[in-house]
């Protein structure tokens, strides 16, 4: 083609980036990517391979680390976490700058064997994953630096074990491995079995870094590799990936006193209303579908299109989709480059063709002839219960759908299992700061979409997995309570065969929905004091009150609107009648366990009722400033409903000490009752029916905990279970609440002590919201 005819036409010409320095550094490495164990590579042993899947040719052998090898890792974890911890936020702050450092010198050689492994552009490779990767390591740095003061009382969990998936071989590893080291641990990774290599280079650089042998390890492999380091002795696990293993690795760690993050898949709403600039939705939407060949957990998979300009808006949809460049990775004039592997293609084919709803539509833009390319595919007109609606396709494809009204955006956005992101396009401030908390997302987006940042939070609510990565939140996420007073020795409820004391019996009721309730199997027992007189009859709760109690809560749900303040009152005005009654409610805790230390217990209730109140319009969420024109809040949203288990022992401070977080937060919450000591909760009925806590937002129940537990935690509806009960009831909770996917808590605290409260209450009863919105020049 002449110059002439170039300038005529302006079409592109290929730009290559040039492969030879990977190629020739994974040949100097033996052409086989394996496991870094105590700072040496392992066993290089061709298992399996890696394939360039732009042209299917074989990049390099893989090793499948075995158990034993996984096994090893651990152990050189475990033996060199002390000293890493030991060398302090300064020592550590060091190591983390120095790998930032390295990593900015290797950027050109960790870009393309990304594009080179993975298949995605090389021109988001260099300008998106290494940049945002390397600003990981330098903030964590900074919190590494600051662990003393910004995490005071919080220590590291030991060793992690973490488990990435192959759409950001190099972010994800990024975003697992810096807060990790940040705060002390020493980790095991595992790479996809798609795309080791990066994390190869980045091992090296490790060493280079000058990480203490032992502190970063990764072994390479495939599920079961991943398998056996769940399985191993670690003390944190770390997963993104599928929501199908995420539920397995929830399964596979109940019961192991293993803390878990889980950020998994996502089915991500963007809405474009009737006012929004036309010409910058559709570039989001390139961003948001077709950036990384939508294989993005978060990817703005779905659009919700306001109905008025929903013709206009898919033609010129369809033209710009025309005009996306298809092809080599390696090229730096390509859009949208190869799907990681074979099979994910055929994934991606399959959802299509088994799809006979609406009109699809693929871009006109030339596939290269090789390679696992798949055209960007747009499929209008479908309805909300189509099955492409609501699964992840993991590929280049948008659904859409229109809308009319916002409320009806609203419903249609949230009609979806998963809860990750969404992005909103209008001009119209009010209306966007409107949506943004009705989205049951963990992070929005308003005229832009796909943005992170090291220093703002992101993960998602419902089967999108739960817990944060990124800012402050991220951090705790890989930290716990330094210390922790020994919980009360668990105690068994009295017996005996007295009569009523006084001669009157009493059968307490159960309490739900702000009315005092038969339970519906008609079934009590009765509770007796120390020396076995009869004090009362404690209603037994069946699975049909359990049923009820949830049903209540979600009439609840408006508390979550309900101000700080309004909050704060209620629980002052719970303290205050509470303390009118302080002599009674001491009387009967006295009777019921025994000693004298009724009055401290009822003291210590409304100290901690005061404090959640002060908490109620002080927790607040915060601005983080990240290197975008924009700012990121990160809102505290309540986490929903809560059930929770309280503790045998303390049974008025246990109680109150689980209820005023929750719904000081906004949280609605269903209790219940000390085992053994159940009256004390019934006499609290009373205090809440005269404090105006509205009917749901607090629900008490009596009975056996063991069959309520598993019950709760398979509830659909129940967003967050907590135990503070019988430490046996873990696996139960924990094994049960993969079926949603539900946040769990699972401890023992002395709430007598400052263990029981604080910010652990605050957070588990919030979820973080992170709304990014356009900001500053
Ligand atoms: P995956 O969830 O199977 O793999 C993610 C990681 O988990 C890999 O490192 C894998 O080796 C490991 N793994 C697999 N089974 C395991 C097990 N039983 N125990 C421990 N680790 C295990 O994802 P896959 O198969 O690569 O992709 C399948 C689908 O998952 C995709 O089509 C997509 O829908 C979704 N996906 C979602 C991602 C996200 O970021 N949310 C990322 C990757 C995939």
């Amino acid at each position: 083609m002449s110059v002439k005819e170039i300038f005529e036409s302006m079409d592109y010409g290929p730009a290559p980036e040039s492969a030879k320095e990977a190629l020739a550094w994974l040949e100097a490495k033996g052409g086989i990517a394996g496991p870094w164990v105590g700072g040496k590579r392992g066993e290089l042993r061709a298992d399996m391979e890696s394939r360039n899947p732009a042209t299917g040719e074989r990049l390099a052998g893989l090793t499948k680390c075995t158990e034993a090898e996984v096994n090893a890792a651990v152990k050189a974890a475990r033996k060199a976490q002390p000293g890493w911890e030991k060398l302090g936020g300064h020592g550590r702050a060091k190591v983390l700058y120095a790998i930032a450092r390295g990593m900015q010198k290797q950027s050109r050689l960790l870009a393309v064997m990304e594009s080179l492994d993975n298949g995605k552009p090389i021109r988001e490779s260099r300008d998106i994953d290494v940049p945002l990767a390397i600003r990981h390591f330098y903030h964590h740095a900074g919190a590494a630096q600051l662990f003393d003061s910004e995490m005071a009382g919080r220590a590291p969990h030991g060793v992690c074990g973490q488990i990435i998936p192959w759409n950001f071989p190099l972010l994800m590893l990024a975003w697992k491995i810096a807060p990790a080291l940040a705060a002390g641990n020493t980790v095991v990774l595992k790479p996809a079995e798609y795309t080791s290599l990066s994390a190869m280079v980045f091992a090296e650089i490790c060493a280079e870094a000058g990480v203490p042998p032992g502190v970063v390890n990764l072994v390479t492999g495939d599920g079961e590799t991943g398998q056996a380091l769940v399985a191993a002795e670690v003390d944190k696990i770390a997963f993104t990936g599928s929501t199908e293993v995420g539920r397995r690795i929830r399964e596979a760690t109940a019961g192991r006193n293993i803390p878990l993050t889980l950020e998994l898949g996502g089915k991500s709403a963007y809405i474009v209303f009737d006012d929004a600039d036309i010409d910058s939705a559709i570039e989001g939407l390139v961003d948001a579908i077709w950036f990384n060949q939508g294989q993005v957990c978060c990817a703005g998979s779905r659009l919700l299109v306001h109905e008025a300009i929903a013709e206009d808006f898919h033609a010129r949809l369809k033209r710009r989709m025309d005009g996306l460049r298809i092809g080599d990775p390696l090229d730096k004039c390509i859009d949208v480059g190869a799907i990681v592997d074979p099979v994910q293609l055929q994934t991606i084919r399959t959802l299509v063709e088994g799809n006979t709803a609406g009109k699809t539509y693929h871009a006109a833009c030339p596939l290269p002839a090789t390679g696992a390319f798949y055209p960007p595919t747009l499929i209008t007109g479908l309805s909300p219960s189509d099955p492409l609606m609501q699964e992840e396709i993991f590929g280049p494809v948008l659904v859409s759908t229109t809308f009319r009204t916002p409320a009806e955006a609203v419903e249609l956005a949230n009609n979806t299992r998963y809860g990750l992101a969404a992005t909103l396009w209008t001009e119209n401030v009010n209306l966007a700061l409107d949506m943004a908390p009705k989205l049951a997302a963990g992070v929005i987006w308003v005229n832009a979409t796909n943005l992170f940042d090291a220093a703002a939070p992101f993960g998602g609510i419902r089967e999108s997995g739960f817990g944060r990565e990124g800012g402050p939140e991220g951090m705790r996420a890989y930290t716990k309570p330094a210390k922790l007073a020994a919980a009360p020795k668990e105690q068994k409820a009295f017996e005996g065969d007295g009569a009523p004391e006084g001669g009157i019996d009493r059968t307490a009721k159960l309490y739900i929905g702000g009315k005092q309730v038969r339970p519906d199997g008609g079934y009590s027992r009765a509770v007796h004091g120390p020396k076995g007189a009869l004090l009362g009859h404690a209603s037994l709760a069946n699975r049909k009150d359990l049923r009820n109690a949830v049903e209540a809560m979600n009439a609840a749900r408006g508390w979550g609107k309900a101000t700080g303040h309004l909050r704060a009152q209620i629980l002052y005005y719970i303290a205050e009648n509470l303390s009118a009654r302080a002599e009674e409610f001491a009387a009967r805790l006295n009777a019921l366990q025994g000693g004298h230390k009724g009055a401290d217990e009822v003291e210590a209730s409304v100290r901690r009722l005061f404090t959640y109140a002060a908490h109620a319009d002080r927790y607040d969420g915060r601005a983080a400033g990240v290197p975008l024109r924009g700012v990121a809040l990160a809102m505290k949203a309540p986490t929903g409903n809560i059930a929770a288990l309280a503790p045998a022992a303390t049974p008025l401070l246990g109680l109150v000490s689980l209820m005023a977080p929750a719904i000081a937060m906004g949280s609605r919450v269903t209790l219940v009752a000390s085992e053994p000591f159940p009256l004390a909760a019934m006499d609290f009925y009373q205090v809440l029916e005269t404090s105006d806590v509205p009917a749901g937002v607090v629900n008490i129940l009596t009975g056996d905990h063991a069959e309520l537990a598993p019950s709760f935690a398979s509830h659909m509806d129940v967003d967050a279970v907590w135990s503070f009960s019988d430490p046996a009831l873990a696996a139960g909770i924990e094994k049960a609440s993969a079926g949603n996917l539900k946040r769990t808590w699972v401890t023992q605290r002395d709430f007598t002590t400052p263990d029981g409260e604080g910010e652990d209450f605050l957070e588990a009863a919030t979820e973080v919201k992170t709304i990014w919105i356009p900001y500053g020049e």
